[in-house]
């Protein structure tokens, strides 16, 4: 704090503080208005009333413009093996090191208001407060996505949001998309299994989804993917039980982790990596930049490396977990972005709409402040509330010198050169339907699960125009001819 070393959270309930306005002058009555006599004509002079409606005329900010609704709490992330062959992440460095963390959990395609049990992906998001800065984990509850090409993300986003004429959610915009755009079908696949509805945040998995570096000082470095794998066991909603929770409780999913965390039963995720070397990555069946394809488990197995525990409810919901800015570009010395494009992509896109919907200094908001930051030649911007940096030079002066700690690149691995050219990452073809098969054999595993499926996307598919139907008839025969038909049976004959 620089002015005011009491600030208004560190009032505690048995305390009586003595109300104000918001300059800090006392006033009698919280409720009143002023005005000349007894029935005389309200006066703009009434600092106290103009402030408190002009403060609430702008109580809102922007809401996030995907991933809005959701729920967050504070944890810590312990070490439980060691992975220094790995990497020199000061996170990972020594078995037993705790780091402190905040977490947010999200839907993605509904508004702040919306139901938490929506057929969504779930966001899955942590920040570290490591030694060496924040490092932010931007994940999602599935290991795979909808795209592989940036530029396709807001067109997708459009189709699971509103119709831009009748603002409703709208079936064949929907499916419209996903049919023409069929290196989806891995992701609809996961979306339409009873996955697609998780009984609640805890029971859940997180995925880095993208392809990772992990570094070593000596410039090596070898590819990773993370999993976060719910103690809790997997529970999901079927289709039924979600929408019947949408209507009786649409908040579900965040009271439960409140109330849960509240009661001292602290969920917890065991963290997993999987590991290929460059020379590896080269050779491997799959294309490690593509986000609509996993690792299979039986070629790259999980590794263990710790466990996330949440165990500590947030004070306030607006301060702590509206405006927790999370950014896949928040990286730490021993982890570099792989050159998948819609990594690269989202490195820009979220300090982005962070400046948008929080202000340039993001950052310095408690919650998203790291442990130790110095970096004074940022200055000014709304909302300065650091102290500025004080009288430190506002470039590198020869008067006040700084230390710079040498960060070692990377051996080359990736070298490029070319033409620029303005293309697809890959078009469809027959490999994007093999691990969309893969998941649908893993259903079979489990009595009910495919029957679910069907039923699943036959229910919301039913809504869409005929051609768009047939369209995505013939893009799940492609997974499985027995699956398409199903479906196909199944979904002619809900539609009304
Ligand atoms: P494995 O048999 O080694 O692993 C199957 C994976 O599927 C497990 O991670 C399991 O998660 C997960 N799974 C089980 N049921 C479902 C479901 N209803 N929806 C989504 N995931 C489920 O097989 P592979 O590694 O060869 O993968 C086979 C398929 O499993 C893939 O095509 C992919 O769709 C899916 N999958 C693969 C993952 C990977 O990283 N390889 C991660 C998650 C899913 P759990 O152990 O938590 O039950
Ligand atoms: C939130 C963009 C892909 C996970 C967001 C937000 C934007 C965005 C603008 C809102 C952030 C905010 O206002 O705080 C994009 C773009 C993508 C992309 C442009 C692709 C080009 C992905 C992928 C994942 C993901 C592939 C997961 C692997 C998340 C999560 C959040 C989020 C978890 C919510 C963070 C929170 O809780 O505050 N995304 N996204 N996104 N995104 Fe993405």
């Amino acid at each position: 704090m620089v002015a005011n070393d009491t600030p208004a959270s560190t009032f505690r309930y048995n305390e009586k503080p003595v109300y104000t306005t918001s300059n800090g002058a006392p006033i009698d009555n919280p409720e009143g208005w002023q005005r000349p006599g007894t029935i005389g004509p309200l006066l703009l002079q009434d600092f106290h009333l103009i402030d408190a409606l002009a403060h609430f005329d702008r109580e809102r900010i922007p809401e996030r413009v995907v991933h809005a609704k959701g729920a967050g709490a504070y944890g810590v992330f312990e070490v439980t093996h060691d992975i220094t062959d790995l990497t020199s992440i000061n996170m990972f460095d020594t078995v037993g090191k705790k780091t402190n963390c905040v977490a947010r959990f999200s839907t993605v395609g509904g508004e702040k208001g919306s139901a938490d049990t929506a057929r969504d992906p779930r966001g899955f998001a942590i920040k570290f407060y490591t030694e060496e800065g924040n490092w932010d984990w931007v994940y999602n509850n599935t290991p795979v996505f909808f795209i592989r090409d940036p530029t396709k993300f807001p067109l997708f986003i459009h189709t699971q949001k509103r119709n831009p004429q009748t603002n409703l959610k709208d079936a064949t915009m929907f499916w419209d998309y996903l049919s023409t755009h069929q290196e989806a079908i891995h992701q609809v696949m996961t979306l339409f299994s009873d996955r697609g509805t998780p009984y609640s945040y805890r029971h859940m998995n997180g995925y880095s989804g993208h392809t990772h570096k992990w570094t070593k000082p000596d410039g090596s470095f070898v590819y990773t993917q993370v999993h976060l794998k719910t103690d809790q066991g997997i529970k999901t909603f079927t289709g039924e039980e979600a929408a019947k929770m949408s209507a009786e409780n649409p908040d579900w999913n965040t009271q439960d982790l409140f109330e849960a965390i509240q009661k001292g039963d602290f969920p917890s995720w065991t963290v997993y990596v999987q590991v290929l070397t460059p020379e590896e990555a080269e050779k491997f069946r799959w294309n490690i930049f593509d986000l609509t394809k996993v690792w299979p488990q039986k070629d790259v197995p999980l590794r263990p490396i710790g466990k996330f525990t949440l165990n500590k409810n947030p004070e306030n919901y607006f301060a702590e977990i509206e405006q927790v800015a999370f950014s896949p570009s928040h990286l730490v010395p021993g982890v570099e972005p792989s050159i998948d494009p819609v990594l690269q992509s989202r490195l820009f896109s979220y300090p982005d709409t962070h400046r948008h919907r929080l202000g340039v200094n993001y950052q310095q908001i408690p919650v998203n402040a790291p442990l130790k930051a110095f970096n004074p030649f940022q200055r000014d911007g709304a909302m300065v509330v650091n102290g500025n940096y004080g009288a430190n030079p506002n470039y590198p002066s020869s008067y006040r010198q700084l230390t710079y700690k040498p960060v070692k690149p990377t051996v080359t691995h990736e070298t490029w050169s070319g033409h620029a050219v303005h293309e697809l990452f890959q078009v469809v073809n027959d490999d994007d339907f093999v691990q969309a098969k893969g998941l649908w054999d893993v259903l079979g595993r489990t009595p009910g699960q495919q029957d679910n499926f069907v039923s699943n996307v036959a229910g919301h598919l039913s809504a869409a125009h005929q051609d768009t139907r047939n369209r995505t008839y013939a893009m799940f025969m492609r997974v499985d001819p027995a699956l398409g038909v199903s479906i196909q049976e199944s979904t002619e004959k809900l539609v009304k």
